[in-house]
């Protein structure tokens, strides 16, 4: 019997502008890239999938398996690409994508904010700058209204505590600060510019649904024995998890060590939920890490690993966190899950396994309506260039040529039926 899902569930794959659509020249990212040994292998993102002159390419590969939604992502940094001055052609060229996927019957899910800035927004203080948050909201509001007609469903910011440790606690991204009083500050003005953006959507767009995609995994203690370990495992998991989504809940965002910030604008600030699932993480205490704040990784001895170790393929997780997000009492969409697998050997397994998790999940009560794997077509994977493949499509991003995956027919499959055969 196949395993059916619910009627009008969402089924697409999920991408990044700046991964996908090549030559953002205006990004923070591009002249972030330009410093020798930041990109593993020394990488380019170069043309990416080269989606800026030729999506509808790959929008057909979605036609071919199926797809009837997909979340995609803009590029502030093209619309604005000076402070103030709009591009009316990249304008169009957005409008013209989702009008594309419109014709081909699929719902696009639109990232506004996807782990880049505008160069000028970097230089005036990135996610550190107090004007920010309007400037954000601006952006949204007006691109937002330019696109109404074609969009209705929005997420702010992508993962924002990953991005945020990333750029100003582990400097492996722009701006490359390792300052943890940075990376509290920013956290701040990234709570902030989502409830601007919110708010701002909501104006121009009475109907729209405003949502952000968030990073969860369950942060588990290496022995449960040791309540050191399991000291560690629950405040990283208040950290990682619920501090960011708490805050868009209550309007305060509450940090460790009694940090402590009023937004009140932002309480009630989400009409959805998206989860982006990877993995889990495991914890262990340990004295020798006073830098990293006692926190050892460890990992089961008997663990699946995708590709060049990148993650555990651990499909009970994600249960686990779509059982957890039902405190918010919100629509739920998987808005990430995949692996690097260059091969295609664990996908196609991946992909049941991590379904029967959504399906469980569904029967249990979560209200989850849609799945979006990452990701289509392999893409310009940030720090680690174009190492890890997450494709259900493998490119060759000189050539650009995409050579199916035994995954991609069997997702189409799923698609198509709106079942698990
Ligand atoms: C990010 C993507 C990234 C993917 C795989 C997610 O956390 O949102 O941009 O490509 O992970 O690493």
């Amino acid at each position: 019997m196949p395993m059916r899902f619910p009627e009008g569930f969402r089924w697409g794959t999920a991408t990044s502008a700046y991964q996908v659509e090549g030559n953002n020249t205006a990004s923070d990212w591009w002249q972030w890239e330009q410093a020798p040994g930041r990109i593993r292998g020394g990488d380019r993102s170069g043309l990416a999938c080269d989606w800026w002159r030729h999506a509808e390419r790959d929008f057909d590969l979605m036609t071919t398996i199926h797809q009837n939604a997909a979340r995609l992502s803009v590029e502030w940094s093209r619309l604005e690409p000076q402070p103030g001055r709009w591009d009316e052609a990249a304008e169009a060229r957005y409008r013209e994508m989702l009008g594309s996927l419109r014709q081909r019957g699929i719902e696009p899910l639109v990232t506004l904010n996807h782990f880049t800035l505008p160069q000028w927004v970097a230089d005036r203080g990135g996610w550190l700058w107090d004007g920010i948050a309007p400037a954000f909201a601006a952006f949204a509001s007006r691109f937002v209204r330019s696109a109404a007609p074609l969009a209705d469903f929005w997420i702010t910011v992508n993962e924002p505590v990953g991005y945020l440790i990333s750029a100003y606690l582990q400097g492996r991204f722009p701006p490359g600060r390792t300052n943890p009083l940075a990376f509290w500050r920013a956290l701040r003005e990234s709570v902030r510019a989502h409830a601007a953006a919110y708010h701002a959507i909501h104006d121009a767009q009475p109907a729209a649904r405003v949502g952000v995609a968030a990073y969860l995994r369950p942060v588990q203690p290496a022995d449960p024995r040791l309540p050191l370990d399991r000291a560690l495992a629950s405040r990283l998991d208040y950290t990682l998890n619920w501090m960011y989504l708490d805050a868009l809940r209550s309007g305060r965002l509450v940090g460790l060590g009694g940090l402590r910030f009023n937004v009140p604008e932002a309480a009630g600030t989400l009409d959805f939920l998206g989860v982006n699932y990877y993995t889990r993480t495991r914890v262990a205490f340990d004295l020798r890490r006073p830098r990293s704040f006692f926190v050892r990784a460890d990992r089961p001895y008997d663990a699946e690993m995708s590709d060049a170790d990148y993650s555990e393929v651990y499909p009970d997780g994600l249960l686990t966190v779509l059982r957890a997000a039902r405190r918010y009492g919100l629509p739920v969409y998987v808005t990430e899950n995949g692996l690097p697998d260059s091969d295609d050997d664990l996908r196609p397994r991946f992909i049941t396994d991590h379904l029967l998790r959504v399906a469980q999940a569904i029967s249990e009560g979560t209200p989850v309506r849609g799945y979006y794997h990452w990701s289509l077509v392999d893409n310009f994977e940030w720090a680690d260039g174009w190492s890890l493949r997450f494709g259900l499509y493998a490119l060759d991003p000189l050539a650009q040529v995409r050579t199916r995956l035994p995954s991609a027919a069997y997702y189409g499959e799923i698609c198509r039926q709106n079942a698990l055969p």
